[in-house]
Formats: C-alpha cells, structure tokens, sequence
C-alpha cells in the first residue's frame, strides 16, 4: 500500500506520515528533506538559489543516505528549500528517486506537497493534512524556540507566520508541481486536534481507503 501525504509547511503531515509508517510497519519519506538537502548545499557552498543548473546537478547526485534531519530543520534550510523546489529541473531530477522508493515491494508512506499529485498518483490512500496559517505558524515557532533558534516573544511569532505565508504562496504558485489537493485525496484539518486525534483521523481515512 502507498500512502500519500501532502500539506503545507507545519502542517503535521510529517508527525503523521511517521506514525501511520510506524502502525503499518512501512519506510517513510519526508520528500521535505530532499529539497532541504539540495537548498543546504547551494547554501554551504556560496551558490545563489537562483542558479537552477547547479542546483539541477546537485539535486542529480543527491544520496537519501546523507541527509541528515537535525541539521536541515532549520528555518533558513526551509526557506532556500522552497526556492530551489520551485526550479522544474531540479523537481526532474529528484523524480525518479521518489518513485523507487514510493513503488518498493509492500509499499510505503511518503509525504511533501506533490506526492498524491506527481510522485505517485496511484497511492491507495491520500490524505491532504492542514491547518490555518497562525496555528501552523505556532507549531513551528514552538519548535524553533525550543531548538533556541528564536526567543520567544511576539516579534519572533511574527516573523515565523511571515515565513509560512510566504512559503505557502511560493509552493502553491509554482508553475511545476505546485502544492495542491489530488482530486481524490481527503483533508485533514488538524487546526483543532491534539497529535492523538490527528492520527486517529488519519488512521480511519486510510484504513478506509484499504478497505
Ligand atoms: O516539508 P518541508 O517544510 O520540509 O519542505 C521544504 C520545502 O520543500 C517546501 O516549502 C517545498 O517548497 C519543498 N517541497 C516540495 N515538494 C515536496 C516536498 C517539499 O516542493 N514533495
């Protein structure tokens, strides 16, 4: 069985994928991650975002194995993600890795922005996971304060929801993969539910869509 889960940033479609993973014994991938491992090197080595062939050949000799999530979390890393996301030959060039891995023996759980949509849009079970921009902008502000990559005053809050909005208008407006719903995929409105119910929702909507 292939679930995918796409949703905006913060979303807790991450949290989600790993849990549902975990419930049916799955690999997961945090197509996230890939993206962050692309706009973390342009980012180490001096590049401009914009440089789409250096970023197209990085993406190219990217290797699951290296990334490291610790590292890649962080806002910064988030940001030149989105940027060199949007760059169609970079998206090309990180295509077929996904694939491989969302069509292995048994399945597998994969979640991002174009999972149900592009990477693999015969996923038994799709899921589109959000939340309303402020409460997403909490999530991520609790968790960059309690990293101590910001201190915890309004100010800061601020600039994080700034950082959503803007991400989420970049990711929705690319003309190559943009962050949307698949036609057969359920929302899930995590805004009000606590980690427990968001997964006993998603659990019941994939369960239902093996059935
Ligand atoms: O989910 P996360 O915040 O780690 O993703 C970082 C960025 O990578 C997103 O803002 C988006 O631009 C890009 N991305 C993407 N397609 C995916 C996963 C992530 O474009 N499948």
């Amino acid at each position: 069985m292939i679930v995918a889960i796409d949703g905006p940033a913060a979303s807790g479609k991450g949290t989600l994928a790993k849990r549902i993973a975990a419930h049916y014994g799955l690999p997961h991938l945090d197509t996230g991650l890939i993206y962050r491992g692309v706009g973390r090197i342009m980012l180490d080595r001096g590049f401009p975002l914009d440089n789409v062939e250096i970023a197209a050949t990085i993406a190219e000799h990217l290797d699951l194995a290296d990334l490291d999530p610790e590292r890649l979390r962080t806002r910064e890393t988030g940001e030149a993600a989105s940027v060199v996301a949007a760059h169609g030959p970079v998206r090309k060039a990180l295509l077929d890795l996904q694939r491989r891995f969302a069509s292995q023996p048994g399945g597998a759980v994969l979640d991002g922005r174009d999972i149900g949509t592009v990477i693999a849009p015969e996923a038994e079970a799709k899921l589109f996971v959000t939340a309303t921009p402020a409460e997403r902008a909490r999530r991520r502000f609790r968790e960059l304060v309690a990293r101590g990559e910001l201190t915890d005053s309004d100010a800061d809050y601020r600039t994080v929801l700034a950082d959503i909005e803007k991400r989420d208008a970049r990711d929705s407006a690319r003309a190559d993969a943009p962050l949307a719903v698949a036609a057969d995929a359920i929302t899930l409105d995590t805004t009000r539910l606590g980690i427990e119910e968001a997964f006993a929702a998603a659990l019941a909507i994939v369960e239902a869509r093996r059935r």
